[in-house]
């Protein structure tokens, strides 16, 4: 087993999952904002250092993907942010995109820019306890969207970012994340992610990508936000279609981002896509907003209370590890 493989295995084994810390200042200032907190950076700093030392890390978080400002902080406790999630048994993780811009020729799509720089920048990263990191590629659903363009030059890039970090001796996490944004359904979001995620390995094999050393970072098939929701039964059956089609048997686990589902949807969906497993794979979650919503909104109500916001997002990390093993019920999420 390389080394490589025993981190991913690391990270996602067990029904642990991924807690996605990583939003950039931007976003981060958003999602603050709306629950009428101030983007300071000690306010930023104060949200996840309560999250990073709660006790539902211990037993379900196996990674956390940090921002570039978070992973150079340090905690109250006089720790380094890296060293308060090593302790609670997770591997600290890092974002090492540097954000989307407009794609040259098709500009209303995206590419995500950080290559240049980026194996001094990794460097930097494993030095400060960094054993994973992510890169997110996205792309909409429309008449003519993705492109060929937009869908060959987002692998490419990902596929570069792959090869320069497993050569600094970290597992890649790559993920390409087609947008809920439409009204297009499901069946259209299952075609155009396969060929997203097909289109991705066919560059990861050129580039000599080991793929027992990666964590592949999906969105899961579902209709556009504009359309009718189906059952998460029917998103379990179309979503493991789609990864049984595209994703080569080496790798090791799948981590879903949860892409604007409600907490209890992502949970729920992952725990039919588990019960339904009929793949090799590791599935988890990988999430942002479905872990954290729930416990900022209980934090920005008083920022003194720790207790509340880690028993909210205890219970939410602890249902989304019970969903990565097939057993959360509605009865255990209402407990
Ligand atoms: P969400 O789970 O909120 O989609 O975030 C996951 C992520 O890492 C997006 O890049």
């Amino acid at each position: 087993m390389s080394e490589l493989n025993k981190i991913a295995l690391q990270i996602i084994s067990n029904g642990k999952g991924i807690l996605a810390a990583d939003e950039s200042n931007g976003t981060m200032t958003k999602r603050l904002e709306a629950v009428n907190i101030k983007s300071t950076k000690e306010n930023r700093l104060s949200f996840r250092e309560i999250l990073f030392s709660s006790d539902g890390m211990k037993d379900c978080i196996g990674g956390v993907i940090l921002y570039d400002e978070t992973i150079n902080q340090i905690s109250s406790s006089g720790k380094s942010i890296p060293d308060l999630i090593s302790i609670s048994g997770a591997i600290p993780g890092i974002k090492v995109d540097i954000g989307t811009k407009d794609l040259a020729n098709s500009p209303k799509e995206k590419i995500t820019e950080g290559l240049d720089g980026l194996r001094d920048r990794l460097k930097k990263y494993y030095a400060l306890g960094a054993r994973f990191t992510k890169w997110r590629g996205v792309y909409s659903i429309g008449e003519k969207y993705p492109s060929e363009l937009a869908i060959s030059s987002n692998a490419h890039a990902l596929a570069r970012y792959s090869a320069l970090v497993q050569e600094s001796g970290m597992v890649p996490i790559i993920e390409p994340e087609v947008l809920m944004d439409g009204n297009h359904s499901a069946e259209v979001c299952l075609n155009k992610t396969s060929e997203v995620i097909k289109k991705c390995f066919e560059e990861l094999l050129l580039h000599k990508v080991d793929l027992s050393g990666i964590i592949l970072k999906p969105n899961m098939i579902l209709p556009g936000n504009l359309s009718e929701k189906i059952s998460s039964e029917e998103v379990s059956i179309k979503t493991l279609e789609c990864l049984k089609n595209s994703v080569p048997n080496e790798v090791p686990g799948i981590a879903f981002l949860s892409g604007g589902q409600s907490e209890i949807e992502a949970t729920e969906n992952l725990n039919l896509i588990n019960k339904n497993n009929n793949t090799n794979f590791i599935m988890t979650y990988s999430y942002g907003r479905a872990l954290q919503q729930s416990a900022l909104k209980v934090w920005s109500k008083d920022i003194k209370n720790i207790e509340a916001t880690q028993t909210t997002f205890n219970h939410r990390a602890k249902m989304c590890t019970l969903a990565a093993q097939g057993n959360w019920s509605n009865k255990l999420e209402n407990k």
